[in-house]
């Protein structure tokens, strides 16, 4: 259950009216709820308790170093992917020991870091990658935990730009060439095979795609496990979220609304696949990002114009594909609802941003509660891949961010100067 919700006319994010921070801190503006993050964490952990696991938040969801703080002091671990999601991680206190570094294409200089660092393990994903960190080990005269990533060729159902598991995706090791890879890799001296690794995709609303997937590396990771005494099994992240109508058709709040739906929560996900996972007697990882972050976090808009052409009702707002990217991306759906309540009819309508592009839009023909000049949106369930995907797409500064605690708010991440946007870059010298 997430905590934005009406009292009377207005949005409140926990305790704090969203209109005034939207006031206060000025639009586009992130606004997350800290009790909504430490909930869906907590509903996770909670579930798996039965076997001995680690949550590692996957830092790509959402990097804000508060947030970060915020998950680090609950115990979480982080997946990272990056050099600089390291250090972020580093930053805002969280542990590298309960870091996993995951991708396809880890440069020497990220690894050596990572190694440094005393990351928990890294998530191999071909052999060449292998090779490069036992290299690097061997540099540093260190021995690098490393897992590799099964691709078990499952088909995940969800979006083509977001599934992982298939042959069609550049992601892990085909399913049938594990065993060689670990065989190899076992005579790479400045490597400990820790455990291993599966990812089938995100946004996964139902059980059994983890099932099919779990299953069918069951039998592989009994015989790896017992041959390089593996430590853990990664079983990714994924678990999809609701994005549908909750708040506006007055649902009383998430949970409800999945279980209503028959979308995975976590006690479906834990019944299901703890059975399987327990017996093996290992570590499970598990690296949710959406899960954890999506429903935290709502994108607050200002209405600039409204135009009416005949034919559509524009409402144009100072939000873009650049502060939100995911509806013009995957085509991604957000609730949108107005920050104050309106009565009266709705309008079939497009909310859009400034930008220009015929993809700038946040949705199409839609009924939205009619809105005017100086009102407010709030697009809800932005909390994942939202800011961390914006970009300076036509010179706009990236928004703020807002963290919410109870009564309390704070600027999480303040609005870009817009001179900084090109603050790196020069006149070159034939030039001036
Ligand atoms: N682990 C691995 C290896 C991953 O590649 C990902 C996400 C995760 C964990 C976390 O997945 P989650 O629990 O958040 O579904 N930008 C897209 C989503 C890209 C997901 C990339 N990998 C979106 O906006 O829907």
């Amino acid at each position: 259950m997430h905590d934005f919700h009406y009292r009377g006319k207005k949005l409140l994010c926990e305790g704090v009216a969203v209109e005034a921070l939207a006031r206060r801190f000025g639009t586009p503006l992130y606004v997350y709820s800290q009790h909504t993050l430490t909930d869906h964490f907590q509903k996770l952990d909670r579930v798996m308790s039965p076997v001995e696991h680690l949550v590692c938040f996957s830092v790509k969801s959402n990097s804000n170093l508060s947030l970060l703080r915020v998950l680090a002091r609950l115990g979480s671990g982080f997946d990272i992917v990056s050099g600089g999601e390291l250090q972020r991680v580093l930053a805002a206190g969280g542990d590298p020991r309960r870091c996993i570094f995951a991708g396809v294409g880890k440069t020497e200089a990220e690894i050596e870091f990572a190694l440094r660092q005393n990351v928990y393990s890294f998530n191999a994903e071909s052999e060449a990658e292998l090779q490069r960190i036992n290299r690097v080990a061997a540099r540093l005269k260190k021995t690098a935990p490393v897992a590799v990533r099964v691709n078990p060729n499952v088909a995940a159902h969800t979006h083509a730009k977001i599934t992982t598991g298939t042959y069609e995706n550049k992601f892990g090791i085909a399913f049938e060439q594990i065993e060689g890879i670990y065989a190899r890799a076992a005579r790479l001296k400045h490597l400990r095979l820790r455990g291993l690794q599966m990812h089938i995709g995100s946004q996964l609303t139902r059980v059994a795609p983890f099932e099919r997937a779990v299953r069918k590396i069951l039998p592989l990771v009994r015989r790896l496990a017992e041959r390089y005494k593996l430590e853990f099994l990664s079983i990714g992240g994924g678990l999809g979220i609701v994005y549908e109508p909750a708040l506006a058709s007055g649902s009383p709040g998430w949970w409800k609304t999945a279980a209503a739906r028959n979308i995975l929560t976590p006690a479906s996900y834990a019944a299901r696949l703890l059975p399987r996972l327990q017996p093996l007697g290992l570590k499970i990882v598990l690296e949710p990002g959406r899960f954890i972050s999506g429903n935290a976090g709502i994108l607050v808009t200002r209405v600039e114009y409204v135009k009416r052409t005949g034919r559509k009702n524009f409402v144009i707002v100072d939000a873009a594909m650049n502060d939100l990217i995911r509806p013009a991306f995957y085509d991604a759906y957000h609730e949108i609802v107005p920050v104050a309540r309106k009565t009266g009819a709705s309008i079939k309508s497009d909310v859009v941003g400034p930008i220009c592009e015929s993809g700038d839009y946040f949705c199409k023909d839609r009924p939205l509660p009619g809105v005017g000049e100086g009102d407010y949106l709030a697009l809800l369930s932005a909390g994942a891949y939202g800011f961390v995907m914006s970009s300076n797409y036509n010179t706009r500064p990236l928004a703020a961010e807002v963290l919410v605690n109870g009564r309390r708010a704070a600027v999480a991440r303040v609005r870009q100067p817009a001179k900084e946007i090109w603050s790196g870059e020069k006149v070159v010298a034939w030039l001036k």
